[in-house]
């Protein structure tokens, strides 16, 4: 029998750069071709039963890319999640970010936490957009949020478990069930490490711009067929 549709799906959306690049565009072309897709095939992902889907949209290290990237993918940040309001809430879905503030300009940040309040009753899935976002500093955020109550006596070092610690994420979802990674790297970057403990990996090698219905379902499809034995030794 197949496995059913996975709850938690998360994409680490790569090689918009390289997209670019193939077509003698410049990598910018590749961010606004990625943002365009993303778009289509969020709403697909999510109206196919898929709850929560988590993307990986910037990372912690991504600021050492040249001023003219980030500058273009901060504006590409700000006018999006602007313009993009009303297309989130007429699709009843509800956004909401991972990552850490600094050093995010207060004005993506006065749009985000727009976004985030103004989709905050949205039913049909949940979009959990990284930015600035590292997995490693997740862990550590979450280990300060926990020391904080506990010193402050309100948490007790027993009702920390494994199950309780997702509360300390920067947002409180399941584990992610099924991870995909465009564009042929093989590699987890250190996205979402506590919540990809059991995931099911599927690396492609198309480029996120070209991420499309019929590349999700093949990776769907695949997911599907597997022996998923979740929590076990083997
Ligand atoms: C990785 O491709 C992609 C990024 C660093 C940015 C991802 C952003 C988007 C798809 C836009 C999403 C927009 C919103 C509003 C969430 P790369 O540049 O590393 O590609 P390369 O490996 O080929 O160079």
């Amino acid at each position: 029998m197949k496995n059913s549709i996975p709850t938690h799906v998360g994409i680490i959306m790569d090689g918009n750069g390289r997209w670019a690049t193939r077509r003698g565009l410049v990598r910018s072309a590749g961010h606004q071709a990625g943002y365009d897709r993303l778009k289509k095939t969020a709403l697909y992902i999510l109206h196919k039963g898929v709850k929560y889907l988590s993307i990986f949209a910037f990372s912690t290290e991504n600021f050492k890319r040249s001023k003219e990237e980030v500058d273009f993918l901060m504006n590409l940040f700000c006018t999006g999640f602007g313009k993009e309001k009303d297309f989130f809430r007429e699709n009843d879905v509800k956004v909401v970010f991972s990552g850490r503030d600094k050093p995010l300009s207060k004005k993506l940040m006065k749009i985000m936490d727009e976004l985030e309040d103004y989709t905050k009753d949205c039913k049909a899935g949940i979009l959990n957009i990284c930015l600035n976002y590292g997995g490693q500093a997740e862990i550590v955020d979450a280990s300060k949020k926990i020391a904080l109550l506990v010193k402050e006596d309100k948490l007790n070092i027993e009702d920390i478990t494994e199950e309780t610690f997702y509360k300390y994420l920067y947002n409180d979802l399941p584990p992610i069930d099924l991870l995909i990674r465009t564009s042929g790297e093989i590699r987890i970057s250190n996205f979402m490490l506590y919540s990809l403990s059991y995931a099911e990996l599927v690396f492609t090698s198309t480029c996120f711009p070209d991420f499309d219905e019929k590349e999700f379902d093949a990776c769907l499809e695949d997911y599907q067929n597997r022996n998923i034995t979740k929590g076990s030794v083997k």
